[in-house]
């Protein structure tokens, strides 16, 4: 099954078509994908960019919190979703510990998402301090996304999952994180969980394509988590998320369906079944037919 509308060739969107789009004021639309499947599905869509999402501790893996995913975890799930990607851009995130030990093995985890995973680029979170370290990577001849506001790996240092850049002192830093990561140039700078007036503000500054997460309709592009779209989170949804449809309904009725079919014997049915070739059938009664007179 094929999605992509007949006659419409798909350009491969690259970093030059993030900023293109920035310039012509076109949104830029992204989704976490985690596997073939999904990644397949989104990129078919037309979606620009496939974000393997260190979410995916949560959706994927059933982890509390981002923190304890692996690089060999994000690993398996960016080379899965790469052979489903092939007009979108894939951008891997970087899990916490790869990038924060020093800057040699920081490259080197960033190298492995592109020569192991197929990634395009990766993605850090933090600003001003991490634009040397963006730059290093990016001197590696790899494109990096940047990531501010709420970032899900500072939850200990943050107390919790909370919007960000609502005083006069944080929204400086903010601007000056932005302006940090635009300058190291980054491909697109991740803005989650401020408010809409901030998310706007940052959008005009600088000239990388933003892509907002609960950062309101004025960054260039909005990303959302695929599980949340779909109803298959398990908890209630953050108020940015909209739900487009309730496949774990959809999964939880098949499940059922297909459990009362089993033990009511209406499953496999006659035409579900694999049949002897007639020979074989005629063949196979003789057999029997003369077993069973042996033993009268
Ligand atoms: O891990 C993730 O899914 C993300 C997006 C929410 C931006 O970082």
């Amino acid at each position: 099954m094929s999605l992509t509308p007949i006659g419409e060739p798909r350009q491969k969107v690259t970093t030059a078509t993030l900023r293109d789009k920035k310039l012509r004021h076109e949104p830029i639309t992204c989704l976490t994908a985690y596997d073939y499947a999904s990644a397949r599905l989104v990129d078919e869509a037309g979606i620009d960019i496939i974000l393997v999402g260190d979410s995916l501790a949560m959706t994927m893996l059933g982890y509390e919190n981002t923190l304890s995913v692996t690089v060999d975890e994000m690993l398996h799930h960016t080379r899965a979703a790469r052979r489903g990607v092939k007009h979108g851009m894939l951008i891997a995130d970087m899990p916490y510990g790869s990038y924060h030990v020093s800057t040699d093995e920081a490259v080197r985890n960033a190298a492995r998402f592109v020569k192991e995973g197929g990634a395009e680029a990766v993605k850090m979170e933090g600003g001003e301090k991490r634009s040397d370290l963006i730059r290093r990577v990016i001197d590696a001849e790899i494109p990096v996304a940047g990531h501010i506001g709420l970032t899900p790996q500072s939850v200990n240092v943050m107390g919790g999952y909370k919007v960000q850049g609502k005083s006069l002192s944080a929204i400086e830093q903010l601007m000056k994180d932005a302006v940090a990561l635009d300058r190291a140039g980054v491909a697109c700078i991740y803005l989650e969980g401020i408010p809409r007036e901030v998310g706007a503000m940052i959008t005009a500054e600088v000239e990388t394509p933003t892509i907002g997460i609960g950062a309101g309709p004025q960054c260039d592009g909005q990303v959302l988590v695929f599980h949340d779209i779909l109803n298959l989170t398990f908890g209630p949804a953050a108020k940015f998320v909209r739900r487009y449809e309730d496949v774990g309904a959809v999964i939880s009725n098949a499940v059922q369906a297909f459990r009362a079919d089993v033990i009511s014997h209406q499953y496999p049915s006659d035409a579900e079944s694999y049949h002897l070739p007639k020979d074989t059938q005629a063949a196979l009664d003789t057999v029997l037919d003369r077993k069973r007179s042996m033993r009268r």
